[in-house]
């Protein structure tokens, strides 16, 4: 069934569990995360980025997540992922997202407060849920060293809360996007005391970008197979918890799901070399997403939650 992600995220909030948010844009990777979840009773919100949009359609997508998440008995939100673009906001919108990010987190406070309403304002009476975001968090692309990472403040958050009326706020505590989160000479670390101080003033959801684990088993994998991928370093799971205990209550994961998905199919490519039918491959990558997508559900304590 398809609900708003503020439905999903009160109960979360309230709870102290967090609501996976996972990225998809093709029907293989929908239907690994809607398996996983129909599998372990969990509510998850399916996130298309602008990307993912450009890559297979917007109302292809839409639609392809709308037919599956309907039909099934546990709830989903439809949400846009760093919704930057406001050609594509008003297209969800008019296609029947249920959850909208804006992104305005590289713009001036005001400038961001200013776009922010607005789309809250075109989302209210249509019953979309709003996230928005304050603070930096880093993009994949960049060197890690010399990230200009600006952390939310917290007065600030508040402020912005209140201005803007969002349904829930992404907040930057150290996290980036992408495998390589950290510097590799330090120690991964999340700056949990200011999440504990945005949260004890916010009091609304909190969302954490970037999260993903990148698990070592999964880049072995992968690299066992043909891939070249090192040094990685991903938010380690106690510091993850530690988060959901302090009001993070939606949790971003793509890049671990990536990895999974490839992994499968270099798995099968490298080992099934008379084969040719790609179903087989893409089989072997939605199995090993799906594992992924019911750890993550059963970390972030979703799992039963519907
Ligand atoms: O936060 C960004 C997500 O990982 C989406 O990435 O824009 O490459 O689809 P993308
Ligand atoms: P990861 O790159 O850590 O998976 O983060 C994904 C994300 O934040 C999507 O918005
Ligand atoms: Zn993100």
């Amino acid at each position: 069934m398809i609900t708003t992600s503020k439905e999903l995220l009160d109960k979360a909030y309230k709870n102290k569990y967090a609501v996976g948010h996972f990225n998809i844009y093709n029907l293989e990777t929908i239907q690994s995360v809607i398996n996983a979840c129909e599998k372990l009773n969990s509510p998850a919100i399916l996130a298309t980025s602008e990307g993912a949009i450009e890559y297979a359609g917007h109302k292809e997508l839409f639609l392809m997540i709308k037919t599956l998440a309907e039909e099934s008995k546990v709830p989903f939100a439809i949400h846009l992922d760093h919704g930057r673009n406001s050609e594509i906001i008003k297209k969800c919108i008019q296609l029947g997202y249920t959850s909208i990010m804006f992104d305005g987190s590289k713009k001036e406070f005001e400038e961001n407060v200013k776009q922010t309403e607005k789309v809250v304002n075109l989302c209210e009476d249509k019953n979309i849920s709003v996230e928005g975001e304050l603070g930096t968090i880093g993009g994949a692309e960049e060197d890690v060293t010399s990230r200009k990472i600006l952390l939310t403040d917290s007065n600030k958050a508040k402020e912005f809360i209140e201005r803007t009326g969002i349904d829930c706020l992404a907040v930057a505590i150290g996290t980036s996007h992408g495998a390589y989160k950290f510097v590799a000479s330090k120690r991964p670390q999340l700056d949990i005391r200011r999440l504990q101080e945005i949260n004890k003033l916010c009091q609304i959801p909190l969302v954490l970008h970037g999260a993903s684990e990148v698990p070592k088993q999964l880049v072995k994998l992968a690299n066992k197979y043909g891939a070249k991928i090192k040094d990685v370093r991903g938010v380690p799971l106690t510091q993850l918890k530690q988060a959901i205990k302090n009001g993070i209550a939606k949790v971003n994961t793509d890049t671990d799901l990536r990895l999974a998905f490839t992994s499968g199919i270099r798995h099968q490519l490298a080992v099934n070399k008379t084969e040719f039918n790609p179903r087989s491959f893409f089989s072997e990558g939605k199995k090993e997403m799906q594992k992924v997508v019911e750890q993550r559900i059963k970390e972030l304590g979703s799992e039963g939650r519907v």
